[in-house]
């Protein structure tokens, strides 16, 4: 019997995963892609921020992994809700978990869930059309001045949707309910705080050179007291950033409505709300870099600012029952292997992707994150260590031809437009473009 592998998540990891598999010529696997969103391509839909299209093009490589005959897509299929871990166990030769991190790693300081301070991980996929997020709501009508905590490139992502001109983000394809909404931001001011230099920022250059060239916002960054000295062993991105934030210390405003500034060796240690709860300001300690770490000095100011964004990176959560590692907020695992308690390997089970080695690198990085898995997974097939199905595998759910459904539906009214697509950002939009009556119910 050919083996069957189910994938769960059809993120960059997931797909890359499928293609990996597919491209074995002994054993022929067939491949089931899982996804709780009758959408495909995780992050690359919902993180990539939508005035990075070309990024996006990378869903063509995904496009033909999913043309090929053993493979399907089934959409609509969350692990934990509409199917059990057992379940899947019972059903297939192996499982890759690939569900990604989906929340925020927290401050955990005071203040934090005030009305008015936001995690990134919701104000992305709010912009990006995802169906949970479709009705939330950021208050940027009334906020003059807003707080990005973080310098990571979703900060970047975070203050640049804030700052982009309407022309600039009508031809993407942002959510039609955020394009209403940041049309009519009263921001003018957006401070990106990092608790160490500008040497230390996780930024790449190009994202920090985009901020300097906005057609609403000035750039500004405050360096005093910053140490700008770039170590003789340091990258080509810290050298350029450094040199990128020292012109932008340099120049002069030109009289755009808004302003990005970036201050640096500032952490938020409470968030101050007004009567009504809601974000009135942030009270800042001044850190000093000891061994490259950020050390609170106890010198202390408040930051009058009416929203904070919380963009200090994702973090994943337990999925079903399979192991996890709560420190680490990760699936429990040794090179793409699902360890169980004792730490050791279970039989058909495997991870990839952010959710197996957390959340960080770009979509290329998840191409050999899932080589290593499926590498693992082969030798283990090899040695005939892999599960043995009682039951066929996972049907009814919305396939790869639903998706196309979704996707041509979209893409036809972006057209008009001249968008590359407007999402459907309701479940049951998307339920209804890609023909099936509700959500969940496989078997
Ligand atoms: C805001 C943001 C912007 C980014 N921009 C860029 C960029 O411009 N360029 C770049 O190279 N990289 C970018 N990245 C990084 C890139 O997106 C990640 O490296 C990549 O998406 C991680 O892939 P993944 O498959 O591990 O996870 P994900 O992409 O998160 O995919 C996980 C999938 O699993 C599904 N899932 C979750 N739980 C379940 C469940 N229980 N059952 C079934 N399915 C489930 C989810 O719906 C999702 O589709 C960005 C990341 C973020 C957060
Ligand atoms: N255009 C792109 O290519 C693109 C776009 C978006 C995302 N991505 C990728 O996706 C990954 C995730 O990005 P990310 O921005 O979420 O994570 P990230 O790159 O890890 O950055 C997280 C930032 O948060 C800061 N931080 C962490 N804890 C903090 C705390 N308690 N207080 C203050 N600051 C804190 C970190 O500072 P320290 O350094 O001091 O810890 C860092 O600056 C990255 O690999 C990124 O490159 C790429």
């Amino acid at each position: 019997m050919s083996p069957r592998v189910a994938i769960v998540g059809a993120g960059p990891s997931g797909f890359y995963a499928a293609a990996q598999l597919l491209a074995v010529g002994e054993p022929e696997f067939s491949v089931d892609l899982l996804d709780r969103l009758p959408t495909p391509f995780g992050l690359v839909r919902a993180g990539v921020a939508p005035d990075h299209p070309k990024i996006k093009s990378v869903q063509r490589a995904y496009e033909k992994t999913a043309r090929h005959e053993r493979f399907r897509f089934l959409g609509g299929v969350e692990l934990g809700r509409d199917v059990t871990r057992a379940e899947l166990l019972e059903r297939y030769h192996a499982v890759i978990y690939c569900v990604g991190t989906a929340t925020d790693r927290r401050l955990g300081i005071p203040g934090e869930d005030l009305s008015g301070s936001y995690p990134a991980t919701e104000f992305v996929a709010w912009y990006n059309g995802h169906p949970d997020f479709c009705d939330h709501e950021f208050d940027l009508q009334r906020a003059v001045r807003v707080a990005v905590v973080g310098n990571g490139n979703v900060a970047m992502d975070v203050a640049r949707m804030i700052a982009l001109s309407h022309d600039e983000l009508k031809i993407t394809d942002v959510a039609d309910h955020a394009l209403d909404v940041l049309q009519h931001a009263a921001v003018q001011e957006i401070v990106v705080l990092g608790r160490r230099g500008p040497v230390q920022a996780a930024f790449t250059t190009p994202e920090l050179r985009e901020m300097g060239e906005l057609d609403r916002a000035d750039v500004t960054a405050d360096l005093d007291g910053t140490d700008l000295t770039v170590p003789e062993d340091a990258d080509r991105t810290t050298r350029d950033n450094v040199g990128l934030l020292r012109e932008y210390a340099a120049r002069d405003r030109s009289g755009k409505p808004m302003l990005v500034r970036f201050r640096f060796l500032v952490s938020p240690v409470e968030i101050l709300g007004d009567d009504d709860g809601r974000v009135r300001a942030l009270r800042l300690e001044r850190n000093a870099l000891v061994d490259g770490r950020a050390r609170g000095t106890g010198e202390l100011e408040e930051l009058p600012v009416d929203l904070v964004f919380r963009s200090i990176g994702y973090t994943g959560t337990p999925v079903d029952d399979v192991p996890f590692d709560e420190a680490r907020g990760l699936i429990r695992n040794a090179g793409g292997r699902v360890l169980d308690d004792d730490g050791a390997p279970l039989t058909g089970e495997y991870v990839s992707g952010w959710i197996k080695r957390g959340p960080s690198g770009v979509i290329g990085t998840n191409k050999k994150d899932s080589q290593d898995t499926v590498n693992r997974l082969l030798e283990d097939a090899a040695a005939g260590r892999l599960l043995e199905p009682s039951r066929p595998g996972l049907d009814d759910a919305v396939t790869w031809e639903g998706w196309l459904d979704i996707d041509m539906a979209e893409k036809a009214a972006g057209e008009p437009h001249g968008r590359p697509r407007v999402k459907l950002t309701r479940w049951e939009q998307l339920h209804a473009a890609a023909g099936i009556p509700a959500r969940g119910a496989v078997r």
